[in-house]
């Protein structure tokens, strides 16, 4: 596939989730307007929508056909974007600066941010079960609702949230080990881009194997994509990437390139990548398009 191509197949994907995303946002009005207001703006600001693309992607190579992943799609961008706006937080990274504007709760106070993410992390569950209403057999329910425990597991604190826990802990502490940056990587960054490949796959009635390869493509993946991030936070700038460049550094975190230094963890993000696309290859279906997308994630400069 050419590189043109793909370039515009990605655009056509971004362009869906953005339309489903949308479409599953509460109207800002009633007397809670502000924080619907806050939870649209960090929403809407942008983004590379990886996981929603993902997700829709993951769902057709299973021969998904319909809207039944929708829901679900637009619930992956929420609870993403519900982290992003508590990682930003004075208690957290401290950061005034996420994809191109001011963060929410730079832009709409402390309070209503920390509000914005709990309103977007509780909405994306109610969004998720809208998949419910088109379920048209048991089989599909059974489906949806083991979506719902998947999404529920990769977003808490045995996914996503724990390891923010880890990772907020261990600022500022000597003796970090290159197990627990894995620890770290494969929880907070890792576990929503499995949990986008594995409901993909599970809402199109994929079996376990499947579902287990997808966890372990997106595993890979997400390693590599924290890696990239830690390395962009160093080498690039933030007219570039939409936020801070340095946010490590003046958090004091180790990462994966402060440990193993830049050649190491460029080579370490091609070698993950590679190993994501190999498994895709061995994979039934059409998988040029994911296989791809792991490719162009490497040399992605935001
Ligand atoms: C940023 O995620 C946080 C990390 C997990 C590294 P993205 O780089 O996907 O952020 P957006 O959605 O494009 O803004
Ligand atoms: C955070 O990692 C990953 C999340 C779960 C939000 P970072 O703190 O490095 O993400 P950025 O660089 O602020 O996007
Ligand atoms: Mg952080
Ligand atoms: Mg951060
Ligand atoms: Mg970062």
């Amino acid at each position: 596939m050419s590189s043109e191509h793909i370039e515009q197949q990605l655009q056509q994907r971004v362009t869906e989730a953005e339309q489903v995303i949308s479409a599953y946002l509460p109207p800002v009005d009633g007397m809670q307007r502000t924080v619907l207001e806050a939870m649209e703006y960090s929403v809407l600001a942008g983004g590379k929508r990886l996981r929603p693309v993902l997700l829709l992607e993951s769902y057709r190579l299973s021969g998904g056909e319909g809207t039944l992943a929708e829901p679900f799609a637009a619930a992956i961008e929420m609870i993403h974007t519900y982290s992003l706006v508590h990682d930003d937080l004075p208690a957290m990274d401290n950061d005034r600066y996420r994809r191109g504007k001011l963060t929410t709760h730079a832009k709409y106070g402390e309070a209503m941010g920390i509000l914005a993410g709990d309103g977007l992390l509780t909405y994306a569950f109610e969004t998720a079960a809208k998949a419910f209403d088109q379920v048209k057999d048991p089989t599909d329910g059974t489906r949806v609702a083991r979506a719902m425990q998947v999404l529920a597991n990769k977003a808490g604190v045995y996914g996503m949230l724990g390891g923010q826990v880890i990772d907020v802990e261990s600022e500022g502490q000597p003796g970090m080990t290159l197990e627990k940056i894995l620890q770290i990587h494969t929880l907070k960054t890792a576990a929503l881009i499995e949990a986008s490949l594995m409901i993909g796959a599970i809402l199109a009635g994929a079996d376990d194997t499947r579902i287990t390869q997808m966890e372990q493509v997106a595993r890979a993946v997400g390693i590599a994509f924290q890696i990239q991030d830690d390395i962009l936070d160093i080498t690039s700038t933030q007219e570039v990437l939409g936020k801070p460049i340095g946010s490590d550094a003046r958090n004091e975190k180790t990462t994966y390139v402060t440990l193993r230094g830049m050649d190491a963890s460029v080579r370490e993000v091609k070698r993950l990548s590679g190993e994501a696309a190999d498994i895709l290859r061995q994979m039934p279906g059409d998988t040029v398009f994911l296989e791809t997308l792991v490719q162009m994630l490497t040399v992605r400069n935001h």
